[in-house]
């Protein structure tokens, strides 16, 4: 089994280039198949859950043809009404955006109950409830979400909570449906944006994403298009937290840094400069970071996906912080890693009390999911020593070439096999020495 071996303590220093949005990527390659010409699109990150939407569409028939590496042609003519279930998609939680972008072309979807990363409960009767007010009848049968309508037409939705998914679930089925769907308490997120646009530039007629209410006037029919996916506002994030725990200088390229403002607020708040231009942001650490609180919220606020990340740069800053986690439940799961790497933290409930310490020791340690995955890699590239990443394959979800990125950086990383004997001593050694 793979795992990254750190050796702690170098600042991170240089450039790095922003993949494609990963959360964008998902809903944006459900929804290409919902037209029967032939969409490219562009920048799409090559990671593991893009590799499981693409087999998705795929298995039923849509025909896809990789271009280069970001890039993919894909044509959705020849989909089969079939169930969406293969072994792959079911681990991601982008999968249920099947439901929304089949729903609205053949007003019948068949897709397997999401997954994803295990941060807590995470119900889908918003996304019901929207397309139950577009007319459509939702049914739990063995594991699946059948849904299925004679017609579907333009509603009122009120969300009760702010949902991403959701939000873009609804807004995919309604360009296809009759006449106007308003969704009220939307979700404001990038990704809303960019998929709303995705779909506009197939001929949709979507008015207000980037808002909490956006308005969708449904047309029979979507066309091709050639699109580029925005840059991924959380990997950059997550270098924007690297340089910052590491004291480091880096400059993050392929960027839309109105997207990070909440990040870049609180860097500048604990003591980081943060310099922007059009399309890059530069962090620089130059002293011992500062205190603060943070709570998670919807985009614009402090995102949810960005909440290991800072906790681990606040656990090395001067001070105690509270970290309140507001969109997900039980997203503290990391810091029990943490801690045995001498972290100071105390959770309560949906809080997390943060004595900040002078360093963190390297040690082995287990990636509970993807975000907080990347955090603890975050935690060994600072932490004094040797450290081991388990269960990498979480952060293979979210991060391409995550290890050659931090390496050109500066951060002694790699990727070892856990089942090679040589591997296995020596890296015993190192956790003893
Ligand atoms: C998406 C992102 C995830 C991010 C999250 C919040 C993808 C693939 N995943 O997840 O990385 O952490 O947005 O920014 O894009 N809720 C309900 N009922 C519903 C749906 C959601 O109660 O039907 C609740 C959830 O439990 C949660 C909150 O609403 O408390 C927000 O969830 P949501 O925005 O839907 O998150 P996801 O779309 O699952």
């Amino acid at each position: 089994m793979d795992f990254y071996s750190i050796r702690g303590g170098n600042p991170l220093s240089g450039e790095v280039e922003i993949a494609g949005a990963k959360n964008a990527a998902l809903p944006i390659l459900a929804a290409s198949i919902m037209t029967n010409e032939t969409v490219t699109v562009e920048n799409v990150p090559d990671v593991s859950d893009i590799r499981a939407i693409l087999s998705a569409i795929e298995h039923i028939g849509a025909i896809v043809e990789r271009v280069d590496r970001h890039t993919y042609r894909i044509n959705g003519s020849q989909i089969k009404d079939e169930p969406v279930d293969d072994e792959a998609v079911k681990k991601i939680r982008g999968s249920y955006y099947l439901i929304g972008s089949l729903l609205g072309k053949y007003k019948r979807a068949e897709v397997t109950l999401p997954k994803g990363c295990d941060i807590g409960l995470r119900p889908i009767d918003q996304h019901v409830k929207g397309f139950r007010a577009l007319g459509a009848q939702i049914r739990i049968e063995h594991g699946m979400i059948v849904a299925q309508a004679k017609d579907l037409s333009g509603s009122h939705v009120y969300l009760d909570v702010v949902s991403v998914g959701a939000t873009i679930n609804i807004m995919m089925a309604a360009s296809m449906a009759r006449g106007m769907t308003i969704i009220e308490n939307a979700a404001k997120e990038p990704h809303v944006v960019d998929l709303a646009n995705f779909l506009n530039s197939m001929g949709a007629q979507i008015k207000g994403a980037g808002t909490d209410i956006i308005r969708v006037r449904g047309v029979q029919r979507l066309h091709s298009t050639e699109y580029s996916i925005i840059p991924d506002q959380i990997e950059a994030g997550t270098y924007m937290f690297a340089a910052a725990a590491t004291h480091g200088d880096v400059t993050i390229h392929n960027v839309i840094p109105k997207h990070l403002e909440s990040l870049t607020a609180k860097l500048e708040e604990i003591g980081c400069e943060v310099e922007t231009s059009d399309d890059a942001v530069r962090v620089v650490a130059n002293r011992r970071l500062q205190s603060t609180h943070v709570k998670t919220l919807p985009y614009p606020g402090f995102p949810t996906d960005m909440q290991p990340q800072i906790t681990v740069v606040l656990g090395l800053s001067e001070g105690t912080s509270i970290i309140t986690e507001s969109i997900f439940e039980s997203r503290f799961k990391y810091v029990d890693e943490l801690i045995r790497m001498g972290a100071q933290i105390k959770v309560e409930g949906n809080t997390a009390i943060v004595s900040g310490v002078r360093e963190y020791t390297g040690t082995s340690i287990v990636a509970p999911d993807l975000r907080a995955g990347a955090a603890l890699v975050i935690a060994s590239l600072a932490a004094e020593g040797y450290s081991e990443v388990h269960d990498i394959k979480y952060i293979q979800r979210g991060y391409e070439d995550f290890p050659e990125k931090l390496r050109a950086l500066g951060a002694d990383i790699r990727i070892l096999d856990s089942d090679d004997p040589e591997v296995k001593s020596r890296s015993q050694i190192h956790l003893v020495s």
